[in-house]
């Protein structure tokens, strides 16, 4: 059976249904595996705050803040005067992002179910915005670019992470296709707006934030090597956490199921190092300015 997301309009309400579907079922996965992310997504995660204007005092905006690791960086760098507001389309995931807050002891952090095409926050409010691996899932980004412009105060900044171009990320190809194949499904155009690799043709983004009002516009390209000590890691993470793949072979039967995870695995051995497992990975970080006012 084809799955809803294939089958239901981007801009129709059973897409947001099914995304928030999957990161609901998704969530523990992803967030049990937080030290992994943290560590492959590390530089780049400090790049993009520095690049948002995250700073000391700042009430900073986290977009599809997931389980909220970008959240806890940005929210050690405003310190207990700023504020962050981590949003997310899945309630389940805000629980957990709001619970990791907690723990970390940071009263200043606040999590809100949210979608990113409609942030429910008040105009001018913020002075920063991040959005982590998340703004590639909205249907229609230049909408999401829109409404963060709109919470943010003239001059504020926002930083966007996504993946870059399918040839620079070969193991979420292998792992999409081969999805795909298994599951009876046409391969998928990636640039499809909604899907993982969607945001990733070169000055795409840049001309989206242009779009939304966004001054200043610049994307860099950062390598992003996932360093894990084996192929088998790699894989426990995909089928903890990585809900576009899981969603795709859902239809399956068990042993159907088991043939796609058994080719992907003989696939990904070829990233296989002396030291471990090192799965290339190409990141965008696109930046812009919300215009100041002008006197
Ligand atoms: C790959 S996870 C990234 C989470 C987190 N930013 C991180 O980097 O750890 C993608 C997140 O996007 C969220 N998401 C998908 N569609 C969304 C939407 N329309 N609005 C807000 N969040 C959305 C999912 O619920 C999920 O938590």
């Amino acid at each position: 059976m084809n799955s809803i997301i294939e089958e239901a309009s981007h801009a129709s309400p059973a897409f947001k249904a099914s995304m928030r579907a999957q990161w609901d079922t998704a969530a523990e996965g992803w967030n049990a595996h937080t030290a992994d992310i943290h560590a492959w997504l590390q530089g780049p995660t400090e790049a993009m705050c520095r690049m948002a204007g995250v700073r000391s005092g700042a009430r900073v905006l986290d977009v599809a803040a997931g389980a909220g690791d970008q959240t806890l960086v940005a929210a050690e760098q405003v310190g207990p005067q700023g504020h962050v507001l981590a949003t997310d389309l899945s309630p389940a995931i805000v629980a957990l992002a709001r619970g990791n807050a907690q723990r970390a002891g940071f009263a200043h952090v606040e999590a809100r179910v949210a979608d990113g095409e409609d942030l429910g926050v008040a105009e001018a409010s913020f002075d920063a915005a991040i959005c982590r691996l998340g703004l590639m899932f909205l249907p229609d980004p230049l909408r999401g670019l829109r409404e963060i412009r709109r919470a943010l105060r003239p001059g504020g900044g926002l930083c966007t992470m996504v993946f870059s171009r399918p040839e620079r990320n070969p193991c979420l190809t292998i792992l999409m296709s081969t999805a795909l194949r298994h599951a009876g499904l046409p391969a998928r155009d990636p640039f499809v707006a909604g899907g993982l690799l969607s945001l990733g043709r070169p000055g795409h983004l840049d001309a989206l934030f242009r779009s939304a009002g966004f001054d200043d516009v610049a994307t860099t390209a950062i390598d992003a090597v996932f360093r894990l000590p084996s192929v088998d890691h790699y894989l426990a993470f995909v089928r903890d956490s990585a809900s576009p793949i899981l969603q795709i072979l859902g239809g399956l039967n068990a042993a159907a199921a088991e043939a796609a995870w058994g080719e992907m695995r003989e696939r990904l051995m070829a990233f296989t190092t002396s030291t471990g497992w090192e799965g290339p990975n190409e990141l965008l970080l696109t930046a812009g300015r919300c215009p100041r006012e002008t006197p």
